[in-house]
Order: structure tokens, then C-alpha cells, then sequence
């Protein structure tokens, strides 16, 4: 064990009764339960006969726990965790933990994974940094080599594992030139260790890999998906990984996106590319993920017929059902880039024939960077109970994604990681929250908001029911303070160009990246409209265009991401837009003013280093929240000339 936070394996547990454990399985995974516990039990030992142990681990042949599902069953004081593989044991000895430190009655429970990929994405470089990174430096490498810091990984996997996470991508799938040589024999070594400890803990490992390798280290003059020499030098690169790790994961790709090369280079789609790498990891059971986001990002902002949030569906559905079977497409969850507010993307009910899983942002690129307080599994959930309303009837993202993967095995959930070196992992303790919410979601979509935060709270602290209380309506009201004094109505953006941290209004508006908000005298908004807009509403089933596209039935929160409206309409709630954005950005900020009050009172009963780390960091969501408020206000002062109703001070 390392000497960094444990997060929420935060206790021992003392219960008499349950110290004594059978456990006739010797694989890596099941010394990793018995690492288990002697770390997180007081008094854990091992006895080699059934009938002595109040723990018991079984393996059992039982079609419906799947491979990684387990059985808990209680008789006569003895706990009884089944399951078909040692995985499926290690996570039924998570949940007994789970329940023990909770001091929760112990009561017999099948459970079975939602979904069966639930997948971190790191974006982490080999020099150490981390693109989009907010807690320190990366936990994998620093100075273009491996940092081997072998017990922050391994802790780091026990927490991804005790939430049920299933496979990590290790560097930035923006990949740089030292990235480019993680496939090759001299990094395989270093690779392996990582491999290996998380292997230990149930989970696979991937590479996000550079499309132009061949040339760019095979010494070859091309790197045509349909080119023999390049097919051949991915077969030995796909050879030789397996070799020094046969349960590697596979690769993550990002091509053709904001600069990275890919296949369009030789005039071939993304279904030759991706089958590329499906072909050359077939053999060895390797598995390819391909990512969706794929846009103009050299866009004239002159140019109002091209719109960004169309891309995605363009590029990729007319291409439903060409992929391998050990493809995957990874779609971010909306259609421009994890905003605070943004619809669900289109490709969910669009695609029927293909591989694919939703892609979260765990890291706080848009929502404070970590430092502001922004619990997500809100805006995950919203996602995941998503009705595409295709077909007419009711179709949640969260079955689609099973239903419409050709090989259910090959869809499912992945997000981009929160974790640096930091002590405590985020940078903000509350924020451990997201990683903890993320993994319990993937596992059990059905679990609410609030269960998941609860859940946290109890085994991450000691707080009195008044205390816990406190901190968890902070955390719910979390994502909607941040949306009311950041960008208005699902508009996005408005942030530093770069940075994505603070206000900037119009950073962006006459920038290339197709991020605009269109503000003049008279309104603000994007006409995404089927009638006379971008048609991005068009790529919707019928119930949804028709919804999307009428006023009458679209959702205030995202109404000017589909419709460019005067200052003077009058949403839903009854205000106008004007008095909508004044009001919204006066009451975040006050929110914040209150979490900082509310904060001030826990002082007794948070560890002090988690009281400070909170306290200062509140100051600085305050501090921002402010200059999105004063900012917003006096720019859509100027623009409209419409004073504030209830007459408050807005700079002019
Ligand atoms: C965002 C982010 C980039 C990242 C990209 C991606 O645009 O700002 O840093 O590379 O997403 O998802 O690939």
C-alpha cells in the first residue's frame, strides 16, 4: 500500500463474526482477495475447511451470474459468495465489504453487471503530463519513460475494481511521438507490469494507438488500411503484444479527429481502418475500439451551413453494420463535447448493427477542472435513461447499447480518467465522488443519483446523518449551480479558448472548432432545426425531431442549443430568455455562497485535511463563479439593452 487516500476503502471491518474465510482458489485474483483482507478486515484468516469459515467462496457453473456476476446467500450466520470465475468472486467480496462497512443488514443478492464493458480512458502523455488533466502529474509515466510507481497503480486498481471496472486505456489518445513507440518490444516490458497488476484485479489493458505507426515507426512509405505491408507490420505488432501479454485488451483509436491521421489521408473509411486493427487483434481475441469523434475542425465560422453537432451521425451511420466483430465504436455522450448540457447524441437508436458503447468524461474538462464541485452521475444517468423513442416505443440508451451491439460482450460505458498524482487522487476530495459514481453506475444503471452519493459519503467518512445530509445536497445541486452561472440553456462553451476554465463569451465565436453561440442585439442560440435550421434534429426519431423542433415541447434547458430566440421569448418557467440568464447567473453564484456556509459548519466533523482541501477550493469556485456571473450579465446587458427586472447590479 502506498500512503495515498484510500478513498472509499476507508475502513476495517471490526464485526466479530465475519473474520474467518474459505477460499479454495489460488489464481492471482484470489491472493488478491486475500490482500483484501488483511488490509480492509481487522482480524481476517484463512481456514482450510468450509465448515469453519463464516466467509465462503465457491465457484459454481451457474449460467445466469455470466462471467463476472456473483451470488451472495446468507444461512445460519454463514455468507456464501459464488460465482462462475475468480473475477465474479473478487466482486462479491466487494460487495460483502461494501455492506459490512455500511454495518448493513447482510442479505443474499444475485448480481450481474449492466453492462459488460465499464472502461477508463487515461489521456495521459509520456512526459508526465496529462491532457485535460486537473490532479497533478500522470500515475504511469514522467520524463518520456514509465514512472513504476508499482503501489500507486496497484492501489489505484483496487479502487477501480472494487466499483467493478473492467479495462483501463493507459496514454492519451491524442498519441505523441514517445506514445507511438508504446507497441513496440522496447516498451512491451513496462507495459507488462501495469498489465499485470491490473490483471490481478480483474481488469484489461489497453493502448490508444497512432493510425500513421507504419510510417512513422514500421520504415514504411504508407499506412493504408488496405495496404499488405501495413496489414502485415499491425499483425507482428499485434503478435508480438500478445506474446509478452496474452490478456491485453486491444487498442483505442482516434483518427481522422482534430489533427490525428487516419484512413480518409488514403481515401478509405473509417470501417477500413478500424477493420485493419479487428483483423490483426482476431487472432489473439484483442479488440479494437474506434472513436466517434469525428468533426471539421478547420470550419470557417463565416460559414453557417456546417454544423458541428451533425458530424458524428454523418460520419458514421451510414457505415452501421461494415465493422468486424471485435470493433467497437466509442460515441460521446452528445453530439459536441461534454457541456454541461448537451441532447444525447443521435448515433444511440441510429446505429442497429454495430459494436458500440457511450463514451463520459470523468475529468472536469468543461464542468471547473476539479476544482469547482460538479458531481456527474446526474448527467450520466440522463444519458443512460435516454428514450431515443425510436420505434415509437420506449428504447432507453442504456438497452440500445446492448441491443443494437451486434456482440452485446463488445458494447458498453467508458470515460475519461479524473486521477493524477495528487494525494488524494482528484484534487478535490468531493470529487472522488465521480470516480465512485461512475464504476457503481456501469455496474448497476438502475441505482439513483443520491443512492450512489450515500453510498460514498457512508464509507468514505464518519459524518453524522445531520452532516451527510449537508454535503450530499451540496453534491446534488451541484451540476445545475455550475449550468446556472456558466453558459445559458445548453448554448456550451463561453470558456477560455484552450484552457476550457473561466469565462471567456466570445472566445470561440470566430474560431474554427464550430462552437458558436451566435449573440447579437436581438438573441442568441443555433437554429438545429429539421425546418429551417442545420437539420441536426432531423438525425432524430420522429417523436424526437418533432420535439426538438417545436418550441411548445422543447426542454428549456435546451433550448437555444436547437433554436436562435429573441432576448424577449418567454420560456416555459415563464421568465423570458433575458431575465432567465440574469437570474440563473445571480442565484449560482449565491449557491456557492451557501455551499461555502454550509461547508464552514462541517469543520468538527471532516478530517482537517479534507476540511481545508474543500474550504480553498470553494474559495476559488466563488472567485470563478463570480466572473461568469459579472461577465455573462453586463456582456448580455450590452447586447440586449434589457435591464434586470429586480433592478441588481449588473456592470454596464
Ligand atoms: C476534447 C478535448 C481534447 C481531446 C478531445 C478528444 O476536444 O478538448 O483535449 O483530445 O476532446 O476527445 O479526443
Amino acid at each position: 500500500m502506498s500512503t495515498r487516500d484510500t478513498c472509499w476503502l476507508n475502513k476495517k471491518i471490526a464485526n466479530k463474526h465475519y473474520q474467518t474465510y474459505y477460499l479454495a482458489e489460488k489464481s492471482p485474483l484470489a491472493t488478491t482477495i486475500r490482500a483484501e483482507f488483511a488490509v480492509l478486515f481487522a482480524n481476517a484468516s484463512e481456514v482450510d475447511e468450509k465448515d469453519k469459515a463464516t466467509i465462503v467462496f465457491e465457484r459454481v457453473l451457474n449460467a445466469k451470474l455470466g462471467v463476472e456476476g456473483f451470488e451472495m446467500t446468507v444461512s445460519e450466520n454463514v455468507v456464501t459468495l459464488s460465482a462462475t470465475s475468480d473475477k465474479g468472486l473478487l466482486y462479491g467480496f466487494y460487495h460483502l465489504y461494501t455492506q459490512l462497512a455500511q454495518d448493513k443488514a447482510i442479505q443474499t443478492i444475485v448480481s450481474v453487471p449492466d453492462q459488460a464493458i465499464r472502461m477508463i480512458n487515461h489521456w495521459d502523455n509520456m512526459d508526465g503530463s496529462i491532457e485535460r488533466g486537473y490532479a497533478g502529474e500522470s500515475i504511469y509515466f514522467k520524463d518520456n519513460k514509465f514512472r513504476r510507481d508499482f503501489e500507486t497503480i496497484r492501489d489505484y486498481a483496487r479502487l477501480w475494481a472494487s466499483v467493478g471496472i473492467n479495462a483501463i486505456s493507459i496514454n492519451n489518445v491524442n498519441v505523441h511521438k514517445y506514445e507511438t513507440r508504446l507497441i513496440l518490444e522496447e516498451n512491451l516490458p513496462e507495459v507488462k507490469y501495469i498489465a499485470d497488476i491490473f490483471s490481478s484485479y480483474g481488469i484489461k489493458t489497453y493502448l490508444s494507438v497512432n493510425f500513421a505507426s507504419p510510417k512513422i515507426v514500421g520504415g514504411l512509405t504508407t499506412s493504408d488500411p488496405l495496404d499488405e505491408g501495413v496489414n502485415d507490420f499491425w499483425a507482428a505488432i499485434a503478435k508480438n503484444i500478445y506474446r509478452a501479454i496474452p490478456d491485453f485488451g486491444g487498442f483505442v483509436v482516434k483518427a481522422d479527429s482534430e489533427g490525428e491521421p487516419g484512413p480518409f489521408t488514403y481515401g478509405r473509411g473509417h470501417d477500413d481502418g478500424a477493420n485493419m486493427f479487428a483483423r490483426a487483434l482476431a487472432p489473439f481475441g484483442g479488440h479494437v475500439i474506434w472513436r466517434c469523434f469525428v468533426y471539421d475542425c478547420a470550419q470557417d465560422w463565416r460559414d453557417r451551413s456546417i454544423d458541428r453537432a451533425r458530424a458524428a451521425y454523418d460520419h458514421f451511420i451510414g457505415l452501421d453494420g461494415k465493422f468486424d466483430d471485435n470493433v467497437t465504436l466509442q460515441i460521446k455522450l452528445g453530439p459536441i463535447d461534454f457541456q454541461t448540457r448537451e441532447p444525447v447524441t443521435p448515433l444511440f437508436g441510429g446505429l442497429k448493427k454495430t459494436n458500440h458503447i457511450i463514451e463520459f468524461q470523468i475529468t472536469q474538462e468543461y464542468t471547473g477542472h476539479q476544482k469547482h464541485i460538479y458531481y456527474l452521475a446526474p448527467v450520466w444517468k440522463e444519458a443512460l435513461d435516454f428514450d431515443t423513442k425510436v420505434n415509437e416505443k420506449e428504447n432507453l440508451v442504456k438497452n440500445l447499447l446492448k441491443e443494437n451491439s451486434v456482440i452485446s460482450e463488445r458494447s458498453g460505458i467508458a470515460a475519461v480518467g479524473s486521477v493524477g498524482m495528487d494525494k488524494n487522487w482528484t484534487h478535490h476530495k468531493l470529487m472522488q465522488s465521480n470516480l465512485f459514481a461512475y464504476g457503481r453506475l456501469c455496474w448497476s444503471n438502475q441505482l439513483t443519483s443520491k443512492e450512489i452519493a450515500e453510498e460514498w459519503l457512508a464509507l468514505s467518512f464518519d459524518l453524522s446523518q445531520e452532516a451527510a445530509e449537508k454535503v450530499l445536497a451540496i453534491l446534488l445541486t451541484s451540476r445545475e449551480t455550475y449550468e446556472f452561472y456558466t453558459a445559458p440553456l445548453g448554448i456550451g462553451f463561453m470558456v477560455k479558448p484552450h484552457l476550457h476554465y473561466g469565462p471567456d463569451i466570445d472566445g470561440y465565436e470566430y474560431d474554427r472548432w464550430g462552437t458558436y453561440h451566435f449573440a447579437d442585439r436581438n438573441g442568441i442560440g443555433v437554429n438545429r432545426t429539421s425546418i429551417d435550421g442545420t437539420g441536426y434534429a432531423g438525425q432524430y426519431a420522429k417523436q424526437r425531431e418533432a420535439e426538438y423542433n417545436d418550441l411548445a415541447t422543447c426542454p428549456d434547458n435546451l433550448v437555444l442549443f436547437f433554436h436562435h430566440l429573441p432576448y424577449t421569448h418567454v420560456l416555459h418557467s415563464g421568465k423570458t430568455l433575458i431575465q432567465h440568464i440574469y437570474d440563473t447567473h445571480f442565484e449560482g453564484v449565491a449557491r456557492v455562497e451557501n455551499y461555502i456556509a454550509t461547508w464552514d459548519v462541517l469543520s468538527e466533523e471532516m478530517p482537517a485535511a479534507d476540511f481545508e482541501n474543500v474550504k480553498t477550493l470553494l474559495q476559488e469556485q466563488h472567485r470563478v463563479a463570480k466572473d461568469w456571473r459579472d461577465q455573462v450579465n453586463t456582456y448580455f446587458l450590452r447586447k440586449s439593452g434589457i435591464a434586470d427586472e429586480k433592478g441588481r447590479h449588473i456592470y454596464a
